[in-house]
Order: structure tokens, then C-alpha cells, then sequence
């Protein structure tokens, strides 16, 4: 397995571009099931977790043609088997967003079970409760989800007890073909769950209150082919902002949305970070300075985003200062802190809870990737240290960073990917 092997080159300084944003292709892609025409899918981010979404279409018999810039032209017809098969589901959970838009369209799916992972349990009752209101039937059998439809899915008002974006990608997903109308009350709002809704728009879905926390959607017999871009990734974009704030640098991001990460922007401009922002593009620079030490607590969007509390707690970790960041969106997701401190940080963990008090600068150290954000993280750390960083296991960032050591290659960054 590859390693990253990271030594401290200063500020990050320079202009990258951003990819398509990977929770935001991974529920669109699910959803050109629904189509009964081929739709023609751009701006796809060019990562793993992309790879195994067309791989697992292709294995159900969907046709996928993909050019040289990762877009992809899909035609759900040709779909001939409706199963999800664990080899393909263990590698990515968010395979589970193929059985909204399966049982909508064709009665049936079978869907591995998707275990947890290493930030939490990753339960899916949501999912599978409110399918069960729109008239499924759902049994687990043997590791897989089985579930039928007998005609077309029902409209129905359903509350979820807990704001969940892949729970309102589903149930969206199979709203859209059910017959009636279907209230979603305590919806995510996240960008990505408006960028799945304004695509399934635009293959003629009728969905109200886009972007609020109640989702209206009248059902429609027949969804047809749209051409649509996905939109730019908000977490990638908070990454590498950052990565800039910690290395006391000024760079420039194009190809990304300043209305998308507004809790990001302002946490950064609370340590100090001088933000410009315009259609399509922001910067920051921290004039050379330290950045301040920022406390903050995850929520739903807009709070500020559980994917970007890695990253933020990388940076406290050589703030100015002393700061807490409380996760409360998955159980198990400050598990970076072990390794930072294996760099030199000084943190401590009160239950859901890091207690971070800056250090002037890390010790370079070989580490340990435990999923894609702490990844992020480590990678971070390793900016900011003296001596060298070698992070394992960076399957994990592959995940959800589009060339990570090029882009930051390109602002200034001593990185490179070493063999094993
Ligand atoms: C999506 O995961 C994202 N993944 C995650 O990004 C992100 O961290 C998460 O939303 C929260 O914003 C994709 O979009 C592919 P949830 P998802 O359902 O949908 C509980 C990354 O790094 N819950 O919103 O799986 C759950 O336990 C990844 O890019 C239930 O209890 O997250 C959690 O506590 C990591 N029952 C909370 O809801 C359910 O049926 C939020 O989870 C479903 C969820």
C-alpha cells in the first residue's frame, strides 16, 4: 500500500482548482436509475468512491459510458439485476442510495447490509422505516436488505427522528415515482441533498421546499434523461482553505462556491484568516500569522459540517491558544487525536469532546489513516511539522481527495506519494 510522505515547506502559497463534490455525485449517480432515458452526468469528481458507484451500476446491467473528462452518460434501461452485492457495498456504504431509487423504479432491490465504519455505526432504520411507510416491504436476510414493492411505492407524511442525509437521498429518491404525495418533516438541508433534488427537478421530479428541512414531493409516473453538472465539493474546498490557514499562507481556490461553506468561512475568519469570495472563486490569506485557536460544535448544515472537523482540530492543534470541538454527529469521529498526539499535539478527550491547546509546531512521525477526514487531517499535521510524516493507509484519502499530493504540489507543499 502507497504512503504519503509529507516534510514542512512553509506557507502554502498559490491558486488550485476544485472537483465535483463526492456526496453530491454518489446520490446522483444512484438516482439515473430512475430515469427511463439516458442521462448525461458532468463534473464527476475522479475518485474511488466514484469508481465503485459506476462499477456497482454496471454489475446490475446499467450501461455507463465515461469520456476523458469524468463525465458519464448513463441508461438505466438496460438494468437487469437488482442486487447490491456485498463485495462491491462493503467498500462503499453509500451503495445503500441504490435502494430508494431500485424499489421505486422496479419493485425490488436487494442491498447489502452496509456495516459501520471506523467514525460510527452508520445505522440506516431511518431508510429503512420510512420505505416500510411508502408501502415496501422490507426483511434482512443473510447480510442483505430485501426489499419489494407490491406496484407502485405510496406517498407518505414520515418524520425523521434524526436529521440524516442519506435517509433523505433515499426516501427522496423513492418519493419522486411514488404514487400521491410524500411531506420529508426534519430533512437534511446539507448543499448535496439540494444538488441531488434540483437534478431529479430537472428529470422532471416535482419537489417543494428545496433546501428547507420539509421536503413536498408529488410523484410522477415516469422520470426522463437530463443533462446536469454536479456541483463543486464544499469539504474539499474547506480542506484546503484549511491546510493554508495552518501553514500560515495565502492561496486562491477556483472552480468552488463561496454560498455553500459559510460556517467554514466564518470559523476561518475567526482565526484570523483574511477571506475574499466571488462567484466561483475564494482566497484566504493569513498575512504570515498564527492562526487563533477556534472552538466549535458539529451539527446539521448549516452548522458547521462534521467533515470539516478533522481538519479544524489539525489546525487548533498549532493555534494560538486553547480550543474545544465537539462532534455530535457520529460517535466515534475524534479519532485523529491519537495520532496528532503521537505528532506532539497537546489534546485531550472529554467524551464527544477534544480539548486542544496549541503547540508553536508537530514532530513529523509515521501515522495511521483511520478514515477520509482524519486522513485530511494527518495530511495537515504533517504540513505543519518539523522532520518528516509519513501517513499510512491513504486508501482512505483517495476516497474523497481528487490528487491530493498534486494539488498541493502546486501550492508550495513538500509531498509525494512513496510505495510501501
Ligand atoms: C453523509 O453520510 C456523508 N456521506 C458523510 O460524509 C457525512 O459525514 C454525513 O452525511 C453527515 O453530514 C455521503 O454523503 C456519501 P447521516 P450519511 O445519515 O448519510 C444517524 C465523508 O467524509 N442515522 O447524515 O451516512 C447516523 O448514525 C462522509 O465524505 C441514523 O441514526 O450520514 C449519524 O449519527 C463521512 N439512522 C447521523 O444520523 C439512519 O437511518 C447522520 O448520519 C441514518 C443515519
Amino acid at each position: 500500500m502507497d504512503k504519503l510522505m509529507i516534510n514542512r515547506a512553509g506557507p502554502l502559497k498559490g491558486e488550485i482548482r476544485i472537483s465535483g463534490s463526492k456526496n453530491s455525485a454518489l446520490p446522483i449517480l444512484a438516482a439515473t436509475l430512475l430515469a427511463d432515458s439516458p442521462i448525461h452526468i458532468s463534473n464527476l469528481p475522479h475518485l474511488n468512491d466514484i469508481t465503485t458507484m459506476l462499477a456497482l451500476l454496471r454489475c446490475m446491467g446499467v450501461g455507463v459510458t465515461v469520456d476523458e473528462r469524468m463525465s458519464v452518460e448513463i441508461d438505466a434501461n438496460a438494468i437487469n439485476d437488482f442486487t447490491a452485492p456485498y463485495e462491491l457495498v462493503k467498500t462503499m456504504r453509500a451503495s445503500i442510495l441504490v435502494l430508494g431509487p431500485m424499489l421505486a423504479r422496479h419493485g425490488v432491490a436487494n442491498v447489502s447490509f452496509p456495516g459501520g465504519c471506523a467514525i460510527g455505526s452508520r445505522p440506516v432504520d431511518i431508510h429503512l422505516r420510512g420505505l416500510e411507510a411508502m408501502g415496501a416491504s422490507i426483511e434482512v436476510d443473510e447480510g442483505y436488505i430485501r426489499a419489494r414493492s407490491d406496484g407502485r411505492l405510496k406517498g407518505a407524511h414520515i418524520l425523521m427522528d434524526t436529521v440524516t442525509v442519506g435517509g433523505t437521498e433515499n426516501l427522496l429518491m423513492a418519493a419522486v415515482l411514488a404514487e400521491g404525495r410524500t411531506i420529508l418533516e426534519n430533512a437534511a438541508r446539507e448543499p448535496e441533498v439540494v444538488d441531488l433534488a434540483n437534478c431529479l427537478v430537472a428529470m422532471g421530479a416535482q419537489i417543494e421546499g428545496i433546501g428547507t428541512a420539509t421536503l413536498v414531493i408529488n410523484g410522477v409516473e415516469r422520470l426522463s434523461g437530463c443533462h446536469y453538472n454536479i456541483m463543486p465539493d464544499r469539504i474539499e474546498t474547506g480542506t484546503y482553505l484549511v491546510a493554508a490557514a495552518a501553514t500560515r499562507g495565502s492561496i486562491r481556490i477556483k472552480d468552488t462556491r463561496e454560498d455553500i461553506l459559510e460556517g467554514v468561512l466564518l470559523k476561518l475568519e475567526e482565526a484570523g484568516a483574511h477571506i475574499e469570495t466571488g462567484l466561483d472563486w475564494i482566497s484566504l490569506d493569513m498575512k504570515g500569522n498564527r492562526p487563533r485557536a477556534v472552538s466549535l460544535k458539529t451539527a446539521p448544515y448549516p452548522a458547521f459540517p462534521t467533515d470539516m472537523q478533522a481538519q479544524f482540530t489539525a489546525m487548533n492543534a498549532v493555534a494560538e491558544g486553547s480550543s474545544s470541538v465537539t462532534e455530535t454527529i457520529f460517535e466515534n469521529r475524534l479519532i485523529q487525536v491519537h495520532e496528532l498526539n503521537r505528532m506532539g499535539a497537546n489534546i485531550s478527550l472529554q467524551g464527544n469532546t477534544a480539548l486542544i491547546t496549541g503547540v508553536e509546531t508537530l514532530k513529523g512521525a509515521p501515522v495511521m489513516a483511520t478514515d477520509l477526514r482524519a486522513s485530511a487531517s494527518l495530511v495537515i499535521a504533517g504540513l505543519v511539522a518539523d522532520g518528516t510524516t509519513l501517513v499510512d493507509r491513504i486508501y482512505h484519502i483517495d476516497r474523497g481527495y481528487e490528487c491530493i499530493e498534486e494539488k498541493l504540489q502546486m501550492l508550495g507543499a513538500n509531498i509525494r506519494r512513496v510505495p510501501n
